[in-house]
């Protein structure tokens, strides 16, 4: 350890030292140490100790130096009062003759180590103090004087804010961690709804393929929950604590999409007044989610291409190669193969994004599903609403169950939580869904009559009643048709 005396020439080393943890210090433990080490290092001190303020307003000792745990708390006892005096006034303290002082008295420690000088010194925040350090030393030690005051309140206030900063780091290193969970929960794969055997297929391909880093392309029509899935290969996978990225391909021109997807450097085009990171180079380490690829342009598909095989992406405006390391997702609703033979999309990428297909199921082939969603979305909506929406009532599962839901999940879900808002009773009535009463598709359980019947009466009415032309459609005869429709009218009049 260096003399007071070579540091005390220059106690302004001391501030700058401190401010320097400031910014590199994040966590409090190595932080309160450093503070100990640089405090007693320039006041020549053999020993000391932290205190800080608990939630209860108590004074706890946090660290303590060349002194056991017992000793420190020893002093810490019988120098509360002292330490609560200082953090009140706001204004450090020496004592010179420790043994002679009535303030320490009581403490043990100060006898049997013939403890001569005592600084004490409080941690304010603003006007707030957090703490305090204690410093002591056997000897009448220079640095004890006086005309060390103003330097060592000085640089306990830049210790006490070098702490604050570390426990808002910590609190929002915290904050971050219950958010990234958050996501998490909502999108692991327990929060996809469905037990169809089509889902199953699903959740055995993601299963298989959540560990790797391999290249997916999800499919289905629109509101099947392919952001979803791409959220939770995410959120489920090793890349889960580095970010996950989501762009909508075709909202965007090429040039804007360019820049937004690669990044360009400054001046590179009318407009681009500094240099900017790609979100490729912000995904680094995760996984970016390219939502309708087959909106891509020639030019970006050639890019997105070399991603794919280099992990290269280059800046508009730049020569040089970036290398990122992304996983793809990749999502259409489109027919990309078509896309593929009629060359509007490159048949080489297709391959790169289409090692892995996941193809989701519209809601109207995944049987069974639609009940288990509907009473999902409605405890999500019921809560959210806080009405007290118990269920729904036969005919409306009913209904929910037979109608087509062209606009699939997403559809079921608004539908669902408008129907919330519109019930005004505990179970959800028909008319509430407001759904078009037409669009009904065929009920999973019916007679081979009822069938029939109405595969007829559609054929039928395709055909403006032309028996001839329905028979023919449907490959029955004339006669078959005239009997059916004459049993069915029999059985209306009775
Ligand atoms: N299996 C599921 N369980 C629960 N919620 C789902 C499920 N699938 C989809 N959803 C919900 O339905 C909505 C639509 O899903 P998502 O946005 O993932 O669909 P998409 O296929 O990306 O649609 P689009 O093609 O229109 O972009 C979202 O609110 C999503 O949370
Ligand atoms: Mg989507």
């Amino acid at each position: 350890m260096k003399t007071m005396t070579e540091e005390i020439h220059n106690p302004l080393e001391a501030i700058s030292r401190i401010s320097q943890k400031i910014n590199t210090l994040h966590d409090i433990d190595p932080l309160l140490k450093s503070i100990l080490h640089i405090a007693m290092e320039v006041m020549g001190s053999e020993r000391g100790f932290i205190l800080m303020l608990d939630e209860n307003q108590e004074l706890k000792l946090r660290i303590a130096q060349n002194m056991t745990e017992e000793q420190a708390a020893d002093l810490s006892q019988i120098s509360q009062s002292v330490l609560h005096q200082v953090m009140e006034k706001g204004e450090p303290i020496i004592c010179f003759d420790a043994l002679a002082d009535d303030r320490f008295q009581g403490a043990q420690s100060i006898r049997i180590q013939r403890i001569q000088s005592i600084m004490a010194v409080p941690l304010t925040m603003k006007t707030r103090p957090i703490g305090a350090i204690y410093l002591d030393s056997v000897e009448r030690r220079a640095g004890f004087q006086a005309e060390t005051l103003p330097f060592i309140t000085a640089f306990a206030h830049q210790a006490a804010i070098a702490i604050e900063n570390a426990q808002l780091y910590a609190a929002l290193q915290e904050e971050n961690r219950h958010l990234k969970k958050q996501i998490q929960g909502t999108f692991s794969a327990k929060e996809i709804i469905g037990r169809s055997n089509a889902m199953k297929k699903v959740y055995a391909l993601m299963e298989s393929i959540i560990e790797s880093d391999i290249t997916v392309l999800i499919s289905g029509e629109s509101g099947t929950g392919k952001e979803l899935v791409a959220r939770a290969l995410h959120y489920n996978g090793p890349r889960k604590e580095k970010p996950f990225m989501a762009l909508f391909c075709g909202a965007l021109p090429e040039n804007l999409l360019e820049s937004e997807l690669f990044g360009h450097k400054k001046a590179a085009f009318t407009g681009a007044t500094s240099d900017k990171k790609g979100l490729f180079e912000v995904a680094d380490g995760g996984s970016f989610f390219l939502d309708e690829i087959g909106d891509l342009s020639p030019k970006i598909q050639t890019e997105l291409l070399r991603v794919i095989q280099e992990g290269e992406i280059k800046r508009v405006g730049e020569t040089h190669v970036r290398h990122v390391d992304v996983r793809i997702i990749a999502a259409t609703n489109k027919n990309i193969e078509e896309l593929v033979s009629t060359g509007q999309f490159r048949e080489d990428l297709y391959y790169r994004l289409n090692v892995i297909k996941i193809h989701l199921p519209p809601l109207r082939e995944r049987e069974g599903d639609i009940p288990l969603l509907a009473h999902f979305f409605l405890d999500k909506y019921a809560a959210k609403s806080k009405k007290p929406v118990k269920g729904f009532s036969p005919e409306a599962i009913e209904f929910l169950t037979r109608y087509h839901w062209p606009g699939n999940i997403r559809e079921l879900e608004n539908t669902i939580e408008r129907a919330v808002l519109l019930t005004r009773d505990v179970f959800i009535q028909q008319e509430n869904l407001q759904l078009p009463n037409c669009e009904v598709k065929l009920p999973e359980k019916m007679s081979l009559k009822d069938f029939e019947k109405q595969v007829a009466q559609k054929a039928l009415a395709e055909n403006e009643n032309n028996i001839s032309k329905t028979a023919e459609q449907l490959g029955v005869s004339r006669r078959w048709l005239h009997y059916r429709l004459k049993e069915w009218q029999d059985e209306e009049d009775q």
